[in-house]
């Protein structure tokens, strides 16, 4: 197989290039981190989901990012500190004091930075000798692009690109030498946010009792009346929505915690975020109801955030999580039953997506108790004796 002889290119060295994705690093590490934080107080929500799915996104991008620094700079895969230049830009992104000025400076500044930078280093490298270079900033591309483009969209009402003083990401200083830059955890959350329309209560929507969340095969019961599904599908949107906002801060609240960690909740809050979304759709499309029509509560919320990370895992992930499988293949068989295939195979996908969701509990509850898998269950035992039958801490409301 002749191919026609081309020239080499030459492009950049290989500590350029380990340079430069070091610099990309540091700044999708980051924008993981604070979109963890302010995704729960995102009250529009099609820009928590915007969130969510970014995040998501870019916690996979440093994944492979990092591998490539390990490729590069082989056997280490350490990205050093940021230099001045843009320790300022992130220093200014981690002061953002409320979620508008945070997307100011994560989509108006340092994302469209990234652009830029994946498109001078495509411009510049040997597509030969680079080509994992070449194929991975192609990936790397298209999902900022696709990031700024929704952004544009959905988060007009505070799109402002503001200057960031950088010329170039991709060549800005490394130190190599330095310390890794800590990064720095927000306040304690007093409680999510809502849609401006979505009514907040003590209480939540009354018409959700207790029978729809028990895992008693004779008591349980799956809501097969139309009004009762309206309110039964609204509280589920608001269960997930409270599920995705719970890993959120698992995530940004521990940095100390290793980084498949952090790809794991980044996975579970973008699954959570679609399983709302997809509930945000049923209603209007199927059940005659919509976001917004009852009240929700966040004593749910309230209740598992107040535990360490250990006791959120344990309570809801190998709790909460596990117990809702159950009911949700319960759900599925009655519904199908009754020919409302389309509801009945959302239950399906939602089954599917919960079973790593639970080992996720396992795995990092275990990983918390130095892999004494028998000692998180006990752990899980323990907590567990505080909930109600609904599976829910006694005073509070029931989840999924
Ligand atoms: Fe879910
Ligand atoms: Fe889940």
């Amino acid at each position: 197989m002749a191919r026609p002889a081309e020239e080499l290119k030459r492009g950049y060295d290989v500590d350029e290039n380990a340079v430069r994705f070091s610099n990309y690093f540091h700044v999708l590490r980051e924008v993981v981190h604070l979109s963890n934080g302010w995704l729960p107080l995102a009250a529009d929500f099609d820009v928590k989901y915007m969130l969510g799915d970014h995040l998501h996104d870019d916690a996979r991008s440093i994944s492979k990012v990092r591998r490539r620094l390990y490729e590069l700079r082989h056997p280490s895969e350490y990205p050093g500190a940021p230099g001045d230049e843009l320790v300022a830009l992130l220093d200014r992104m981690e002061a953002a004091a409320s979620v508008d000025e945070y997307f100011a400076v994560a989509y108006g500044e340092a994302k469209p930075l990234l652009v830029e930078a994946f498109r001078i280093h495509l411009e510049r490298l040997d597509p030969v000798s680079d080509e994992p270079s070449l194929r991975l900033l192609r990936q790397l591309l298209a999902r900022q692009e696709r990031h700024i483009e929704e952004y544009a969209v959905r988060g007009s009402q505070f799109a402002e690109q503001g200057t960031s003083g950088i010329d170039e990401l991709g060549a800005l200083e490394i130190r190599l030498k330095a310390e890794p830059r800590p990064l720095r955890v927000m306040a304690p959350l007093e409680a999510p946010a809502r849609d401006g329309f979505v009514e907040v209560t003590e209480e939540g929507d009354p018409f959700l009792r207790d029978e729809l969340y028990v895992n008693d095969p004779e008591l349980n019961h799956v809501p097969i009346e139309p009004d009762e599904q309206r309110h039964f599908f609204h509280g589920l949107m608001d269960a997930e929505l409270t599920a995705a906002e719970l890993m959120a801060r698992n995530s940004h609240e521990h940095p100390e915690m290793p980084w498949d960690f952090h790809v794991d909740m980044a996975r579970q809050t973008w699954d959570e975020m679609r399983h709302a979304r997809v509930h945000g759709v049923l209603m209007p499309t199927e059940l005659g109801c919509r976001w917004g029509d009852y009240p929700v509560t966040f004593s749910y919320f309230k209740s598992i955030y107040a535990h360490d990370l250990l006791g959120r895992l344990a309570l809801f992930n190998s709790t909460s999580e596990q117990r809702a499988m159950w009911r949700h293949s319960r759900r599925r068989e009655v519904l199908t039953e009754r020919g409302q295939e389309k509801v009945a195979m959302v239950f399906d996908y939602l089954l599917a997506d919960e079973v790593p969701h639970v080992h996720n509990g396992v795995r990092w509850g275990t990983y918390l108790l130095d892999g004494d898998e028998a000692a998180y269950r006990s752990k899980v035992r323990e907590l567990r004796e505080s909930l109600d039958e609904t599976g829910t801490p006694r005073e509070g409301a029931p989840a999924a």
